[in-house]
């Protein structure tokens, strides 16, 4: 079963107003029977359609993540202006990599993801229709010493686009999670292809929990949570990924055109700074205050054997 272009049509027609299937059958181009099929379709979706004698409504607003509905409101140059949509699929950054022929500023997403991955084959839960799970695709040319920095862009983009919304406080764990009253609800994975010494295309992939319940974090090892519990209201989710994405392209230029000095902005919402925290990376493990990013956004540890900088791991909050 699957969304087609006659079908964002025919939503495109009841979310004006009430449609006579006779009418609808003409401009589509197709029978009333048919109508009244993909009507039901469309509720089998989820959404909530009026239907009688004299036609079809579409009661509450259209808040799906379909492409018609993310057209309408998404106000960026490029990100996004090819859009690709998928009820279900294993990770929207596996088909991103398995997909090179996608242009710079594509976006992939998925409303479940039954293989959704973090960093080191860990897994990412994607509760299906309640967060956004999505990957851009980027040609970025920019040198390979600048990863870390340019991964920079990406959590503060999102968190700047979400203050809008939220009454709480959004900080940034190094390198790219976004945390909400010390517990996870966004995380960002970056997958990059490198020719030379050159970052030829990224995929960036962000899953956000948003309207997401405590039991659809059930099993996870760090504590999690969503804007929908922190901030007790749902939140219209292609709003938020219109708005997302803006916030992204936005912040990607300015960076590029060295217009942002990314390394402060993210410094002043580091999360756990002044706190005694553990890196753990493959064999090693180093523990002392986290003083903040140095230059190359590498995190700088004070530590009984004096001050280090980490580029890599798995960092958590010290508790005994
Ligand atoms: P950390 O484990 O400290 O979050 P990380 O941010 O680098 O490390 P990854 O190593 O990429 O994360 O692994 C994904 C992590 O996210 C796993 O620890 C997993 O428990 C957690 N996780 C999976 N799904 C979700 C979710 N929907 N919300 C919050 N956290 C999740
Ligand atoms: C992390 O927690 O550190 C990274 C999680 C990244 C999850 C997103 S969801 C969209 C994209 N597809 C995936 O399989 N992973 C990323």
């Amino acid at each position: 079963m699957k969304i087609n272009k006659i079908d964002e049509k025919l939503l495109d027609y009841i979310s004006q107003e009430k449609t006579s299937g006779e009418f609808l059958a003409k401009e589509l181009g197709i029978s009333r029977t048919a109508v009244w099929k993909r009507i039901n379709k469309l509720k089998k979706y989820g959404y909530e359609i009026e239907s009688s004698k004299s036609g079809y409504k579409l009661l509450k607003p259209d808040e799906s993540l379909l492409p018609n509905n993310l057209k309408k409101i998404l106000k960026t140059r490029f990100i996004g202006k090819e859009y690709i949509y998928f009820q279900e699929i294993d990770s929207t950054n596996n088909y991103a990599k398995n997909h090179p022929e996608l242009k710079h500023g594509t976006v992939v997403l998925a409303e479940n993801q039954i293989a959704g991955k973090g960093r080191k084959g860990r897994k990412w839960v994607s509760a299906p229709q309640k967060g956004l799970y999505f990957s851009i695709v980027l040609h970025p040319q920019i040198d390979v010493s600048q990863i870390l920095k340019f991964s920079l862009t990406f959590p503060y983009a999102v968190k700047l686009a979400l203050d809008k919304y939220v009454k709480n406080d959004i900080y940034i764990k190094f390198p790219n999670d976004l945390y909400m009253n010390n517990k996870k609800f966004a995380g960002i994975l970056l997958e990059s292809e490198i020719e030379g010494d050159q970052l030829t295309r990224v995929i960036v992939g962000i899953g956000i929990n948003v309207n997401n319940d405590p039991e659809d974090f059930e099993g996870l090892e760090v504590p999690a949570t969503s804007l929908k519990i922190e901030e007790g209201k749902t939140f219209n989710r292609a709003k938020t990924l219109a708005d997302i994405l803006k916030y992204v392209e936005d912040i990607y230029l300015q960076c590029l055109e060295g217009h942002m000095d990314i390394i402060s902005k993210v410094n002043e919402i580091l999360l756990w700074k002044g706190k005694t925290v553990k890196v753990k990376d493959n064999n090693s493990e180093l523990t002392g205050i986290l003083i903040g990013l140095d230059q190359s956004a590498g995190l700088r540890i004070m530590t009984e054997d004096g001050e280090k900088v980490i580029y890599s791991g798995d960092l958590t909050l010290r508790t005994n």
